[in-house]
């Protein structure tokens, strides 16, 4: 459904890119194309699925330039045109940037305005912060982002009646259509009948790709709305998590226990990018600086791994098989996570390092998972991922911690050990020497924050 309205797309490609189908083929060209590869914002729209349990209806923002066409059959799309009263009466998001002077060349303006009314009706909107988060998916280069965050603040708690009742009449016609996703069976029908066919799940990495070569060159099966991949069970040890469940969603789910981990996926991309991208996704595409990989290395997860023919499990230190390579093998697809929670005395931190808080993928990142008994480390886990070709677990750097006292000359002497280990490459995130630098620092980091002797200095380095 596109702003209220059903629409029968089947005479479409179904890798056509939403954001093409609107501008080329709808010409709703408020939706506006700033980068086409999920970093501006300026395609924002709203994304709604029929609630799992009859409930209201909540909305997504997610970036139009990265979701293929054939992956929306029986949701409901709102775009800036579907957002304002059919006799023009502006969301009150809309009236307050125009009150604060939240736009200028208006380029950005929709993406924003979307952004912020599915923020608004999800009651984000709560402080600063919280609407810095939100926006974190969208770019303004003329504004300044000061009015446009005013803009936010002024209609937080303002009532949108007019939005419940956009929201209504989307969940009762989704509601009327017959389209159940397909099962893992489904799938693999699927991939048997067209074998060179690859998977695609959140289409945050693969859907760059076909956005900018304007369609995929390999026929696609969509995992996103395939319900044993959407399980996210939480047991007394350990969290299993379906491969196509969205980090937006798992984020709350694991706070408690990680809260470091709740950090790193919190800056995850933007808002619109977690609200697709998934664990499945992260560990299929096998970069060297998938933010999840070093803390499923360091946590010490297992991968399941399904196929027509049965099961498998694979640690996650050896899922990694050569330079964004993995042990899949043709037929093979990533099911769930299993992710141990913590045991008592245990303590996890994971470092990302990248040049933009938000919005970025790593340049370094180090998890750390060990246990403290009278000031020794009786247990240790390291993984680092931009050091290498693959995300990789550290033993050298166990090795020079486990069984000793934790003190600033061990956790220096572990830096020197990864410094031996590892051979770190130069690209254009960053040089060779800056990566042995920056994970070595990482070490006398976690010494400071673990021991609670304060902050770190650059004398302590
Ligand atoms: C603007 C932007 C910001 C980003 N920021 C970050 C970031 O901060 N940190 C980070 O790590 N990444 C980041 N990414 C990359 C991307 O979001 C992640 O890799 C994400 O986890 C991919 O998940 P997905 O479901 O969208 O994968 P998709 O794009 O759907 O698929 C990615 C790959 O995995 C394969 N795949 C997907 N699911 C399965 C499965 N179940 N079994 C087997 N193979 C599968 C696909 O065939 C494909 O090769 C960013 C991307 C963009 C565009
Ligand atoms: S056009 Fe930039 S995020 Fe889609
Ligand atoms: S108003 Fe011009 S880019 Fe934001």
């Amino acid at each position: 459904m596109l702003n209220g309205e059903t629409v029968d797309a089947r005479d479409m490609p179904p890798t056509v890119t939403l954001l093409d189908y609107l501008r080329l083929h709808r010409r709703l060209t408020g939706t506006k194309e700033g980068c086409a590869e999920g970093d501006c914002g300026a395609c924002t729209v709203l994304l709604a699925r029929p609630p799992a349990n009859g409930g209201d209806l909540s909305y997504d923002a997610v970036n139009a330039c990265l979701l293929l066409l054939g992956q929306l059959d029986g949701t409901a799309i709102r775009t800036v045109e579907g957002i304002a009263a059919p006799d023009g009466a502006p969301h009150p998001v809309q009236r307050a940037l125009v009150e604060t002077g939240g736009s200028q060349c208006g380029y950005c303006t929709p993406g924003f305005v979307v952004a912020l009314v599915g923020a608004h009706r999800a009651g984000r909107l709560t402080d600063t912060a919280a609407v810095h988060d939100a926006l974190a998916g969208n770019l303004c280069r003329c504004t300044g982002y000061r009015p446009i965050v005013d803009a936010a603040l002024a209609v937080a708690n303002e009532a949108a009646p007019r939005m419940d009742a956009v929201a209504e009449l989307d969940r009762t016609r989704l509601g009327q259509l017959d389209s159940r996703p397909g099962g893992l069976a489904d799938v693999f029908d699927a991939l048997a009948a067209e074998p060179d066919a690859r998977p695609i799940c959140g289409a945050t990495d693969l859907g760059v790709a076909i956005s900018k070569q304007k369609g995929a060159d390999v026929p696609l099966v969509a995992l996103d709305r395939v319900p044993e991949l959407q399980r996210l069970d939480i047991h007394d040890d350990h969290y299993l998590i379906g491969a196509a469940v969205p980090l937006e969603r798992l984020i709350p789910v694991i706070a408690a226990d990680y809260p470091s981990l709740a950090v790193l996926f919190r800056r995850f991309g933007s808002p619109q990018i977690r609200n697709r991208a998934t664990l499945g996704g992260n560990i299929g595409t096998a970069s060297p600086i998938g933010d999840s990989l070093p803390a499923l290395i360091a946590l010490d997860a297992g991968i399941g791994i399904v196929s027509r023919h049965g099961r498998r499990a694979v640690p996650a230190a050896d899922m990694f098989s050569g330079y964004r390579r993995t042990v899949l093998q043709a037929g093979e697809l990533i099911e769930h996570v299993i992710l141990p929670r913590p045991r008592p005395g245990e303590i996890f931190r994971i470092y990302k390092l990248s040049k933009r808080y938000d919005q970025d993928i790593s340049t370094v990142c180090g998890a750390f998972r060990l246990t403290l008994t009278d000031g020794m480390v009786t247990d240790i886990r390291v993984a680092y991922g931009g050091m290498a070709a693959t995300p990789v677990r550290v033993a050298a750097v166990e090795d020079a911690l486990r069984g000793k006292a934790w003190t600033l000359e061990t956790a220096r002497a572990a830096a020197g050990a990864l410094d031996r280990a590892l051979s770190p490459m130069t690209d254009m995130r960053g040089s060779a020497a800056y990566r042995r630098s920056a994970g070595r620092n990482l070490l006398p980091r976690l010494w400071h924050e673990t021991a609670g002797a304060g902050p770190v200095t650059v004398q302590d380095l």
